[in-house]
């Protein structure tokens, strides 16, 4: 099977993102052929600082390496090394109806946010169908906010098909895990750069000290036992507590005498365990730009030769082969 799936370098890693997607991505690898991409066309939708993106992009390539996406199992690129991903787009843009993407949730949601919506935050779907269309992918991870964008893939495929007359798209399906909880963030809503409620992965170790010893608790003493439900930091706690340590948590909850910050130093002590090795790798990535940059460069032509055929088939049903 062919998998594939894309993130977008619109902010700094965090624990959501590995607990959410990464950390699947990186199991896929095990057993299938992956394809994973920085989806830095995508990010131009809402980030417009030239520095900024050349940082995120190489952050979050040096971020996927480091927690263990193996290049020589997985292709790794960056979208924008594919100029054949906007030319597919274009492709699909003429045969995708409006109201489909008017009525695509997260377009909505981002309005009734307020953000002001360019032409790009509409057509994104039809630039994430062209995304996993390219290389005839069979599964897509992804979170639950994206299994929309998944239907309209198939929508757009088909429509191509039923337009042309040609079947030359692989229909894609989604996977989403349920058992995935949603990670709560430092205020106990879901964990999200949106929110500012995030703990990094690779940001420095003060100031993950700092954000973990600032998650929002209630104010039961330290003697009282402590509610676990609606509890941000009894869940980041059970995400991260290897086997030997689950017993503590459920213990220092039930029965009181464990005051929040001690279990909040407990959490960055987990945090560290579970991440200190990636950091590590992360920090040695940073000072040899030059070795992510290679296996980017790498990935897109892998990519690229992937999505040739594919290319010249949607080329010569559009006649413009
Ligand atoms: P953010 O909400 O910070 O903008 P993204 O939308 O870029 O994050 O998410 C990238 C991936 O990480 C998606 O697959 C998403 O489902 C997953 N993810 C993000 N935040 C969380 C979270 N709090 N819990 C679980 N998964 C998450
Ligand atoms: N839209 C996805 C997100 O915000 C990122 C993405 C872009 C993607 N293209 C994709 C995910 C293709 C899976 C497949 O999380």
């Amino acid at each position: 099977m062919r998998v594939l799936s894309g993130v977008q370098p619109s902010g700094a890693l965090h624990i959501g993102n590995y607990f959410g997607a990464i950390r699947q991505f990186i199991e896929l690898q095990r057993e299938h052929e992956c394809y994973y991409f920085i989806a830095d066309l995508h990010a131009l939708t809402t980030v417009h600082d030239a520095e900024l993106m050349s940082g995120l992009v190489r952050d979050v390539a040096a971020g996927f390496l480091a927690l263990g996406l193996d290049p020589k199992r997985s292709v790794l690129y960056r979208q924008s090394d594919l100029p054949e991903i906007p030319e597919l787009t274009w492709y699909l843009s003429t045969v995708t109806s409006m109201g489909l993407l008017q009525r695509c949730h997260s377009f909505k949601d981002k309005v009734a946010q307020g953000v002001i919506p360019n032409h790009g935050l509409f057509a994104y779907p039809v630039l994430m169908a062209a995304d996993i269309l390219i290389v005839r992918s069979d599964l897509v991870p992804v979170g639950r906010d994206q299994k929309q964008h998944l239907e309209v893939t198939r929508d757009i495929a088909l429509s191509f098909h039923a337009t042309y007359g040609k079947e030359v798209f692989t229909l894609p399906e989604p996977i989403i895990k349920d058992e995935v909880a949603v990670v709560p963030g430092l205020d106990g809503r879901k964990m999200s750069k949106s929110y500012g409620n995030t703990v990094e992965l690779f940001g420095p170790e003060k100031a993950v000290r700092k954000r973990i010893m600032s998650i929002t608790t209630d104010s039961t003493p330290v003697s009282d036992p402590k509610p676990k439900e609606d509890s941000g930091l009894y869940e980041l706690l059970k995400l991260f507590a290897p086997a030997g340590e689950r017993e503590w948590v459920e213990r220092a909850f039930d029965e009181g005498g464990t005051g929040y910050g001690d279990m909040k130093k407990k959490l960055f002590e987990f945090y560290m365990e579970t991440f200190g090795a990636a950091r590590q790798r992360f920090e040695e990535l940073q000072a040899d730009p030059g070795e992510v940059e290679r296996i980017l460069t790498e990935g897109a032509a892998t990519a690229r030769e992937t999505a040739a055929p594919l290319m010249d088939d949607v080329r010569a049903a559009v006649g413009l082969g």
